[in-house]
């Protein structure tokens, strides 16, 4: 962890610490489990080879490391700034030896990767940009340690657009923290942030943006999908590419 963690990453740090335990079934619940989809698409993206070597940004409780592993095979690296997440993965991996045998975790920050240029064959990044203080800088790193030809996939939350955008409104603003009130205190708080957080990055950095951040970083055949109404998108694109 870089000495000075700016406002946000400290946020995010707390936000996530009382979240593991709970967070597979809970995020999916809150999202009409439409993300276990978002993440499947995700990971179809890759198109690994069993041999491959791919970077899970932001691995969390390490859902999508387990799924690169169940649909291609591959080798993972998950990786993600929270001890509390990674605690979880570790249990996750350690049950199974299938996944023990191909993901290895680290703690670190996507913003200062502690690996070699093109160390990954690809890497796959889902739910990180609105934690970090400089996309475009951490869209750079990203692509930096992948190999020309290697597939980045990521997945974050989109904002709905026409007429479902009120409805997604009420339901972020007051579904959300209720529901979250029901099962702890830390589901509040994460329930209270959410919608408000995906409505700055839609401001801040709207899909079209984040396309040009995407190619600005050195990753080509830019590809998007939006799905469940624009609630979920699916980023894919090609280093060097
Ligand atoms: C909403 S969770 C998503 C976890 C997982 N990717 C999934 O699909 O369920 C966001 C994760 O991003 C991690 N994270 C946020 N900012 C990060 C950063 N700068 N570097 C590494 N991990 C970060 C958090 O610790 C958290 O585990």
């Amino acid at each position: 962890m870089s000495p000075v963690a700016s406002q946000r990453k400290r946020h995010a740090l707390e936000m996530f610490a009382p979240l593991p335990g709970s967070y597979d079934e809970v995020a999916a619940a809150f999202s009409f489990w439409q993300d276990p989809r978002w993440r499947r698409a995700a990971v179809a993206a890759v198109g690994a080879a069993p041999e491959d070597r791919v970077l899970d940004v932001a691995c969390g409780t390490g859902l999508v490391s387990a799924a690169l592993v169940g649909r291609w095979g591959c080798r993972v690296v998950g990786l993600d700034q929270s001890a509390a997440m990674l605690a979880r993965a570790r249990a996750r991996i350690e049950a199974d030896p299938a996944l023990a045998a191909r993901i290895s975790l680290v703690e670190g920050e996507a913003e200062r990767l502690p690996f070699g240029d093109g160390e990954f064959d690809h890497l796959t990044f889902t739910y990180l940009l609105r934690y970090v203080d400089d996309p475009a800088a951490t869209l750079r790193e990203l692509g930096r340690v992948v190999k020309p030809g290697g597939r980045v996939a990521s997945l974050e939350f989109g904002l709905p657009r026409g007429a479902w955008l009120w409805p997604w409104r009420l339901y972020t603003r007051a579904g959300l923290p209720a529901l979250g009130r029901l099962v702890s205190r830390g589901w509040y708080d994460a329930g209270r942030f959410l919608g408000p957080s995906i409505e700055r990055l839609d401001r801040e950095l709207p899909l079209p943006r984040q396309l040009e951040l995407w190619a600005t970083a050195g990753i080509g055949r830019v590809e998007a999908r939006q799905m469940s109404l624009g609630g979920g998108v699916v980023i894919w694109g090609t280093v060097g590419g």
